[in-house]
């Protein structure tokens, strides 16, 4: 199964030309031997992958063109689509460690070995090779960056399900192959199967959805019979979580700019009989897709992306400083234009997939000296919950298991 897509990545991969690490064992040869697996004898995936990388850009995300070539081509085996998707993620995960004078097929199989190396020995790689090596320059200026978060990075993605509330005991023992997750519904998937044919997903019984995302939907926690407004709903992973959590009662609105986008939603929200929303349109302006005053507002924005780096490594690669700077005034600009709709008393809660200082605390700052009518508001860490609630969590990667987040709250108070 690939892993989810990030949004909106953009511009071409560079391959980048790296040293090899100088402990390692094998030559720079193109015919340095290949991790041939003996289901696939001649190396289909080999191309398939090689194939892949070749046709991404910044326009073009691995992972969508990944999906495109199998769609055009139906006759890949089960085998061939796993390993040439691993192959494809791999290359980018280890794009700092491959020597790109090599073809591309044996950077592919560098990449693959390292990969390998990394779970069998991962104290082989030392924290300044790392820290070194893992993610473009212009990022350590943009966040704290540590070997801790790295290490998290560079490891194979766990693939996270929300089942319904109180379900995940016994969905985790049809399913099988799951391991329960550090936040009460949430459950790791290790098996091979294909979830989006499990009749329990066509019977809504959960969603595929990464922990850090889950971590909203808590942080938000919407009661029963209250009105929210999930203004960024996208897909809707998020706004599915609100009405569970709302046990079905009270109304939520979605809107996003992409039509397509809603139209999954509705489907995502038929699927897991979800009637208590309402859809509309919102292109981000000051025109807002309704007058009504809400109990709780959901900005859950676009990001650079950062903290989906673990399962969406290509877009290390073509994510700039320019981007993160423009995202930044992007979410200021729609903080700005949903804050009227919170009722005196409501929620307004912040969330992105990142952890640059531009789009968290710079962003809330500002917001916060612009609008003394919001106060911080202290929200649980659903990951530590003996520790005292913060108006804003920081949720990097190695401490959820999942993605990073970054969540800040207000209340209105007048
Ligand atoms: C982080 S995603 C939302 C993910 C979604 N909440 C979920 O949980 O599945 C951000 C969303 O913001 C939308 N978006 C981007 N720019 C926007 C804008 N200017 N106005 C409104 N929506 C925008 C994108 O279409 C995207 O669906």
């Amino acid at each position: 199964m690939l892993p989810e897509a990030v949004p909106e990545p953009r511009h071409s991969s560079p391959h980048r030309r790296s040293p090899r690490r100088p402990d390692d064992e094998h030559d720079d040869h193109d015919d340095a031997p290949a991790p041939a697996p003996a289901a696939d004898p001649f190396g289909r995936w080999l191309k398939l992958a090689a194939s892949v990388i070749a046709n991404s850009s910044r326009t073009q995300p691995a992972d969508a063109v990944l999906r495109e070539h199998l769609r055009s081509t139906r006759d890949w085996t089960k085998a061939e689509t796993a390993q040439a998707s691993q192959a494809v993620f791999a290359f980018y995960r280890w794009g700092g460690w491959i020597n790109g004078e090599l073809k591309l097929e044996s950077q592919i199989r560098s990449a693959l070995e390292f990969a390998d190396e990394f779970v069998r020995r991962p104290q082989a790689f030392t924290d300044e090779e790392l820290l070194a090596r893992t993610l473009p320059e212009w990022v350590n200026a943009a966040l704290p960056v540590s070997a801790t978060w790295l290490r998290a990075l560079q490891a194979e993605p766990t693939l996270w399900l929300r089942a319904k509330p109180g379900r995940a005991q016994s969905l985790a023992q049809v399913l099988g192959h799951t391991q329960p997750g550090p936040l009460p519904d949430a459950l790791g998937y290790a098996g091979e199967e294909n979830l989006f044919r499990r009749p329990e997903f066509h019977a809504g019984e959960f969603e595929l959805q990464d922990i850090a995302s889950q971590a909203v939907g808590l942080a938000c926690a919407p009661q029963p019979g209250e009105t929210w407004w999930d203004a960024c709903a996208g897909e809707g992973g998020k706004l599915l979580h609100l009405s569970l959590l709302m046990q079905g009662k009270g109304m939520v609105w979605a809107s996003d700019r992409a039509e397509w986008r809603l139209k999954k939603l509705k489907l995502r929200a038929g699927r897991a009989q979800c009637f208590n929303y309402r859809a509309a349109l919102w292109d981000g302006g000051a025109k807002l897709p309704t007058k009504s005053r809400f109990d709780g507002v959901l900005l859950d924005a676009p990001c650079s992306g950062i903290g989906t780096w673990h399962r969406n490594p290509h877009a290390r690669w073509t994510t700039t400083l320019d981007d993160v700077q423009e995202l930044a005034a992007v979410q200021l600009r729609l903080l700005d234009h949903v804050a009227p709709s919170v009722k005196p008393g409501g929620k307004l809660i912040y969330s992105v997939c990142t952890l640059t200082r531009a789009e968290t605390e710079a962003v809330t700052a500002t917001f916060q000296k612009a609008h003394p009518e919001f106060a911080p508001l202290p929200l649980m860490n659903p990951f530590q919950a003996s520790e005292s609630p913060r108006p804003q969590l920081v949720l990097w990667p190695q401490d959820t298991r999942g993605g990073g987040m970054f969540i800040a709250g207000w209340q209105r108070t007048h």
